[in-house]
């Protein structure tokens, strides 16, 4: 299984759920390859830091190790990003619940739509119980692409977790998210 982490908007939250998607998939299959493909290299300088405290196994040159892969893709470089998409089996769009952010899904969802894979948005950053959660799925349901039920929710230690160990709430978030994407892809557990 392979799976693109892809929004065309920046800092939306694609590196941490690249690495936390890549670490609960090698934790539940014994192993899962992570390829960056962002120049600015973040998710490259988060493993390094991490050293040793990772499952997740560092694929370098995009480089495929026969496993699931999960891709970490740039903002705002189409042609990378229609690359992962291209390789990828899903494309899982992370977005924050605000209007403003939602409102520059289009590009993102346009490349999807011309490589034709199979798409959904997932929360993230998410403040449980906000009019601001309320107003983006609404906004979200006049979209064609689906919507995870699972979300993952703003907590400063997902944030404070960068280059370190991760957040065990973040893991447990995280891991719905995969069960979740495996259940909509037919894949067994
Ligand atoms: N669930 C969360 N709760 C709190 N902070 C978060 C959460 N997810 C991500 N962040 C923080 O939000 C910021 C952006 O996250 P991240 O770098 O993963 O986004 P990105 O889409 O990869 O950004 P870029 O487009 O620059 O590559 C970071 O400071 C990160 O620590
Ligand atoms: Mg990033």
């Amino acid at each position: 299984m392979e799976i693109a982490v892809a929004n065309l908007k920046g800092g939306v939250g694609k590196t941490t759920t690249a690495i936390y998607l890549a670490e609960v998939t090698a934790r539940k299959f014994g192993r899962c390859g992570l390829v960056d493909l962002d120049s600015q290299k973040s998710a490259r300088r988060w493993f390094e830091a991490a050293a040793g405290q990772l499952t997740l196994e560092f694929l370098d040159n995009g480089g495929r190790g026969g496993g699931s892969v999960i891709y970490d893709t740039p903002p705002g470089d189409a042609s990378v990003v229609e690359l992962a998409m291209t390789r990828s089996d899903v494309v899982i769009v992370p977005a924050r619940p605000s209007i403003l952010d939602l409102d520059r899904l289009a590009p993102t969802l346009e490349l999807v739509r011309l490589t034709g894979k199979p798409a959904a948005i997932l929360l993230t950053q998410v403040r449980q119980g906000t009019k601001a959660l309320a107003e983006a799925r609404a906004a979200l349901d006049e979209q064609e692409l689906p919507v995870l039920n699972s979300m993952i929710t703003l907590r400063e230690s997902i944030a404070g977790s960068a280059w370190t160990q991760l957040d065990k709430k973040g893991l447990e978030m995280y891991t719905s998210v995969l069960d979740e994407i495996m259940g909509a892809l037919g894949v067994s557990k």
